[in-house]
């Protein structure tokens, strides 16, 4: 492990890219940015994540925290609260998203 606080990673599988993968790695770029975490956040693309039918999918370590069916302001939310302010946000889990 690197010594960055956390490390998240965008799935760029066959399923998440078409659905916002770009987007998404450019909105979390952005958060990380404005919140001037970017020097202790490590942003990498997965594979596939297997977990296909909630896409786009990402997840943050240390965790796992696996985050479904995100949105560019979900990212940011995400950003804000859980890597900022160090509470996950339930309503972008993947359990939460399976009862979606
Ligand atoms: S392609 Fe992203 S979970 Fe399978």
């Amino acid at each position: 492990m690197s010594d960055k606080r956390y490390r998240i990673y965008l799935c760029g599988g066959p399923n998440c890219t078409p659905k916002g993968r770009d987007i998404l790695l450019r909105a979390l770029e952005d958060a990380l940015w404005t919140y001037q975490l970017d020097a202790v956040v490590d942003v990498r693309v997965s594979g596939c994540q297997d977990r296909c039918d909630f896409a786009p999918n990402m997840t943050v370590w240390p965790g796992p925290y696996h985050y479904s069916q995100l949105t560019p302001d979900a990212v940011r939310q995400i950003v804000q609260e859980h890597l900022q302010g160090g509470q996950p946000v339930a309503i972008w889990l993947s359990n939460e998203a399976e009862r979606r």
